[in-house]
């Protein structure tokens, strides 16, 4: 590539923050946007990155509240809870022909950024990575890898690979894939049946998968029946598999949000995955009542026995 993007960041959280400073690092111009409390902390400091993975930096960027001149992109990174209040940050008409790419987990919000802004300029990524802010500015990026599929099928190609280039040069793996129902359904039917379960019990995978594996097998092939009728892909013994994998001590973000008593995708990821089972007529009793169950407070059960 060897162009200097301007890039916006809305939400410089765990994975705004890491993707704003590496790309700033790399030598494009970042401006981070958030609410004034944290514009001012990041004018001050910058963004500090703590990543065994891509090393321990601090880095300049710009901060303000609002888009207010074109940019090539815009990397829409608040959690589903805030993205309403968030977008008012980016006018449409102010984002011109500047590319906006969510990386919140779940399927639906790129129809509703399609209903804001230029459908054809919406290009949804998904991004695997474990990465904490920790307070406004600093984060701690936990996972010894950090990857992201691109997608966007209405955008024009080269727009994709030129940001893909810049992502991949900066730090994380980025790959343009065509698929975009299969890239936001392959992340959903991983996470969904993790987040959960981890969240409603209040206990780590290792518990999940020992304790509760008669509903994680539940979720995983209700998740996955519902992931093919909607056109994405469908492997439940290869989640179960994974799951397996992964050290019993691993938690889901969502679980690490209940424990901090900050509010819950819950909907964004159990409540989208109930609606794409009603819209395709596709039994989900397992999913449907530990949302439900979720929806009564995280980690009730686990609470009432202590
Ligand atoms: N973290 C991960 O490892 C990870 C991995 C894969 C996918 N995801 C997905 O990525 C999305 C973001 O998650 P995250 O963990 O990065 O969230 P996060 O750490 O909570 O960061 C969210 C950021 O949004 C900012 N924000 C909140 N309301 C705002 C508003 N009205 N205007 C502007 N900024 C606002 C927060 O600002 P303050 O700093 O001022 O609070 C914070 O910096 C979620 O959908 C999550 O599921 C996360």
């Amino acid at each position: 590539m060897g162009n200097e993007l301007t890039v916006a960041v809305l939400g410089p959280g765990g994975v705004g923050g890491l993707l704003a400073a590496l790309l700033s690092r790399a030598g494009h111009r970042v401006i981070c946007l958030s609410g004034e409390e944290t514009a001012r902390v990041l004018r001050t400091d910058g963004l500090r990155i703590r990543s065994a993975h891509f090393g321990d930096f601090t880095t300049r960027v710009e901060a303000d509240t609002h888009v207010r001149e074109p940019v090539d992109a815009c990397l829409v990174a608040v959690k589903h809870t805030s993205l309403d209040a968030a977008l008012a940050r980016v006018p449409a008409p102010a984002l011109a022909d500047g590319l906006l790419v969510p990386f919140l987990n779940g399927v639906e919000h790129p129809a509703t950024l399609r209903a804001r802004y230029r459908p054809d300029r919406v290009a949804p990524a998904v991004i695997r990575v474990e990465s904490t802010r920790v307070a406004p500015g600093v984060i701690e990026h936990g996972s010894p890898f950090a990857e992201i599929d691109l997608t966007g099928t209405a955008v024009p190609r080269n727009r994709l690979d030129t940001l893909a280039e810049a992502l991949t040069a900066a730090g994380p793996a980025t790959r343009v894939q065509d698929d975009e129902t299969a890239a936001l359904w392959a992340k959903m039917s991983f996470l969904a049946p993790m987040a959960l379960l981890t969240t409603r019990h209040g206990v780590p995978l290792g518990d999940v998968r020992t304790r509760h594996r008669d509903e994680l097998i539940a979720l995983v092939e209700e998740t996955a029946a519902i992931s093919r009728a909607c056109g994405g892909p469908a492997d439940p013994a290869q989640a179960l598999d994974r799951y397996d994998a992964f050290p019993p001590s691993m938690k889901s973000s969502m679980q690490r949000d209940a424990e901090a008593g900050r509010p819950l995708e819950r909907d964004a990821i159990g409540g989208a995955l109930l609606r794409a089972a009603e819209r395709h007529g596709i039994p989900a009793p397992v999913t449907a009542r530990v949302v439900r169950e979720l929806a009564a407070g995280p980690g009730a059960e686990a609470s009432r026995r202590r």
